[in-house]
């Protein structure tokens, strides 16, 4: 298969450099910059790129790389760090820049080379650096240059070895798809043939070699990643593997069944699948609980405690299987292993039960990544396309202390929400929404008699990374029938708010 490899020098784009390569429909991995020189001969890539990182590249600590690796004939783009390092390691002269260029910035590329092909002269690119190629090596020859960088691209044809100073990675780099493309294409020779079955084909090949006779564990949410995870690890390994789904009684109202249906003895997979009723135990741990971190802390601490009880009833298990995605990685692939966010829907791993290994198939993938491979899995799309759903679940959207009676409220609240946006044919617009139950009772009337219960609060969010988002503006029919249906069918709440608020200074959840 062809592959291209990308090596990572600690920049913060490197497993986007690696998206953009497969959107070329070539196979890429990004690997650590002291992966070794036999190691890349035996993977035989058609294309080596080299990251960003944050350093200079004459400082004495700086990721440097063996000179072999010009002399192996397999094409090379330098990005950022990576250009410099080109141009340093083969004998060119890289300082500081006298003034520093970041963000948009206009190039001018010379066309004739084989990189800029079809771009246009003057090109706008992402630059962020504050060192610079002041003298390109001998044998190369400059082909981009901004106002204050006299060498924003150079290359040596004939060694096939590209350099840029820019970013053709980020999408603010208007052409640099283009210039990719070109690289992978044209200059290394790759046909463009990867799909996303291709990675599924590899996945479950590389799971069937790693598990051998093992048995695997996974922990199930029915969330697009676990889903995913368990799909292709249950399409791999079939009965060896075990899932979990710990029905905390805080999801959505028909989730658990949903999941059930979908997983269990009587849906479409080969896998044991064990769904565990913890709700009585959830509700205990959080009366009289009203403080928010606590109550995620509790949430938390009980799932690894069930899933733990299960795992030990299963028995030996080898393999730990978790639906972590990129975005979820946090460290850069510089060898180090992954820390899985604490708060993530695996809620940290139960150390205290033994396992050789974990396994994250999904790693590598961004969130339309993982959504694409699942629909080749044969996925159902409600859930491949599914909103995010927090492993805290309705424990988070309760504001105050979690009942019973409260769960319920919220459960029927937000299935009212979530069907009239459905009708109203807006759910593709929104990032995320749903229900949740503030803990203000007021004064309403309904029919002759006074009422005094809960007020539900409407939360919907235009956001593209969940870091930052907007309130969405909801058509107001829309939220007025929503309202009406709410106050008419859910008993408990005589009062619907909309939360206008955007993400900072709220956050998307309530808790
Ligand atoms: P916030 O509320 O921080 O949420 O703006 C951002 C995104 O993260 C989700 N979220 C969680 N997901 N476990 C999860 O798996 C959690 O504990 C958790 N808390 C928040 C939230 O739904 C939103 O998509």
């Amino acid at each position: 298969m062809e592959k291209v490899i990308v090596l990572d020098f600690g920049g913060q784009y490197n497993q986007l450099i690696a998206r953009r390569v497969r959107e070329c429909h070539v196979y890429a991995e990004v690997h650590p910059y002291t992966m070794g020189i036999d190691k890349i001969k035996e993977m035989a890539p058609k294309g080596i790129i080299f990251t960003g990182g944050p350093q200079s590249v004459y400082a004495s600590d700086s990721p440097q790389i063996s000179k072999e690796i010009f002399e192996l004939g397999i094409p090379i783009l330098g990005i950022c760090y990576g250009s410099q390092l080109i141009a340093h390691t083969l004998g060119g002269r890289v300082a500081t820049a006298p003034t520093s260029e970041y963000g948009k910035t206009e190039v001018c590329v010379n066309t004739k080379s084989e990189l800029f092909k079809n771009v246009n002269p003057a090109t706008i690119v992402w630059m962020s650096h504050t060192d610079y190629i002041e003298m390109a090596p001998e044998g190369f020859t400059v082909t981009g240059s901004t106002e204050v960088c006299p060498v924003a691209a150079m290359e040596n044809p004939s060694r096939k070895l590209y350099a840029v100073q820019f970013h053709p990675e980020v999408m603010h780099s208007v052409e640099g798809m283009k210039m990719l493309h070109n690289f992978i294409i044209d200059i290394c020779g790759c046909k463009g043939e990867w799909k996303m079955d291709s990675f599924v084909e590899k996945a479950i090949e590389d799971i069937r070699a790693k598990v051998g006779n093992g048995k695997a564990l996974c922990a199930l949410s029915g969330g697009v990643d676990s889903s995913v995870a368990a799909v292709l690890m249950s399409k791999a390994i079939g009965k060896q593997l075990t899932c979990v789904f710990v029905d905390h009684g805080l999801l959505r109202k028909n989730e658990g069944d949903e999941v059930e249906e979908v997983f269990g003895p009587n849906g479409s997979y080969d896998l044991n699948f064990i769904r565990v009723d913890a709700k009585d135990r959830f509700y205990k741990k959080l009366a009289g609980v009203t403080e928010p971190e606590k109550k995620r802390k509790i949430i938390g601490e009980e799932f690894i405690r069930v899933f733990e009880e299960e795992a030990k009833k299963i028995g030996a298990v080898d393999f730990l299987v978790q639906g972590t995605i990129y975005p979820d990685v946090i460290e850069s692939g510089l060898g180090k292993s992954a820390v899985i966010k604490s708060h993530h829907n695996v809620g940290g791993l139960p150390d205290c039960v033994d396992f050789k290994e974990i396994i994250e198939p999904l790693r590598m993938l961004f969130k339309d990544e993982v959504r694409k491979a699942g629909l080749e899995l044969g996925i159902p799309e409600h859930l491949v396309f599914r909103q995010p759903f927090p492993g805290p679940g309705l424990g988070i959207r309760i504001i105050g202390e979690v009942t019973e009676e409260k769960v319920k409220i919220v459960q029927e609240a937000d299935a009212i929400f979530r069907e009239e946006v459905a009708n109203a044919g807006i759910a593709k617009d929104l990032g995320q929404y749903f229900a949740a139950l503030t803990n203000m009772r007021s004064v309403g009337v309904m029919g002759d008699f006074r009422t005094y219960d809960y007020a539900i609060a409407l939360r919907a969010v235009h956001t593209a990374d969940f870091m930052t988002a907007d309130c969405a503006q909801i058509p107001w029919e829309v939220l007025q029938k929503v309202s009406n249906r709410i106050v008419n069918e859910v008993k408990g709440v005589n009062r619907v708010l909309y939360d206008c608020t955007s993400k900072p200074p709220a956050t998307i959840e309530l808790e």
